[in-house]
């Protein structure tokens, strides 16, 4: 599955994971597949987050990605970890042509015309729009897609159990990605799974 489309049509939602207990990684990862949300961001927010990315990758049905990946050091390093997938927040040339040459299914972040047009020039059509509530919302992302018929989004940032829906109703949006099942404080595993289930449901 060398393909970020692919990987986008999965499930609805992408979990954006910021975990800082390596020892977290295999519960909150079987929680979250078992609810039925195999694809998996783990930020590079933390000091744990290389060793997250290897033990979430050895759970079962488990297809995990890095995020705020944000250069080529960065990106050698979750794929050394066992990343099948990256993600960034913004799109620069280096990372994109690092992240092509390695063949790794690439989502950078946009926000703008330019940032499209850029994808673009480097043969990438596939983008996160972020951030995606503070960018202008649903209307925002209507507007920018409309020019470019060729590409599809994942909007993340700020996005909610709530409003997830919405989003997901635009043509231009394959999945959302979103922090909202992995609330800050201790996590109950249970209810983890139970918001991954309702998210998965989102979608039939
Ligand atoms: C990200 O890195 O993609 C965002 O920080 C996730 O946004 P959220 O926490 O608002 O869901």
């Amino acid at each position: 599955m060398n393909d970020i489309d692919a990987i986008m049509r999965i499930a609805p939602v992408i979990p954006v994971l910021t975990v800082a207990d390596a020892a977290q990684a295999r519960p909150l990862a079987e929680a979250l597949v078992s609810g039925g949300l195999p694809v998996l961001e783990v930020t590079l927010r933390t000091p744990a987050a290389l060793d997250v990315i290897t033990e979430m990758a050895t759970v079962d049905g488990a297809i995990v990605g890095a995020g705020t990946v944000l250069n080529e050091g960065d990106l050698n390093a979750v794929l050394s970890a066992g990343a099948r997938f990256i993600v960034s927040p913004g799109l620069t040339e280096p990372l994109a042509r690092a992240a092509i040459a390695r063949r790794a299914p690439f989502l950078p972040g946009v926000a703008t015309a330019g940032d499209i047009m850029r994808g673009l020039d480097l043969g990438l059509n596939r983008f996160k729009f972020f951030p995606a509530e503070a960018a202008g919302g649903r209307s925002a992302l209507q507007a920018l897609a409309a020019p470019f018929t060729q590409c599809r989004f994942c909007p993340t940032g700020g996005i909610s159990a709530e409003t997830a829906p919405a989003w997901l109703a635009l043509d231009a949006v394959l999945c959302v990605g979103g922090s909202w099942l992995t609330p800050k404080g201790p996590l109950d595993f249970t209810a983890v799974r139970q918001q991954a289930s309702l998210a998965r449901a989102l979608r039939p």
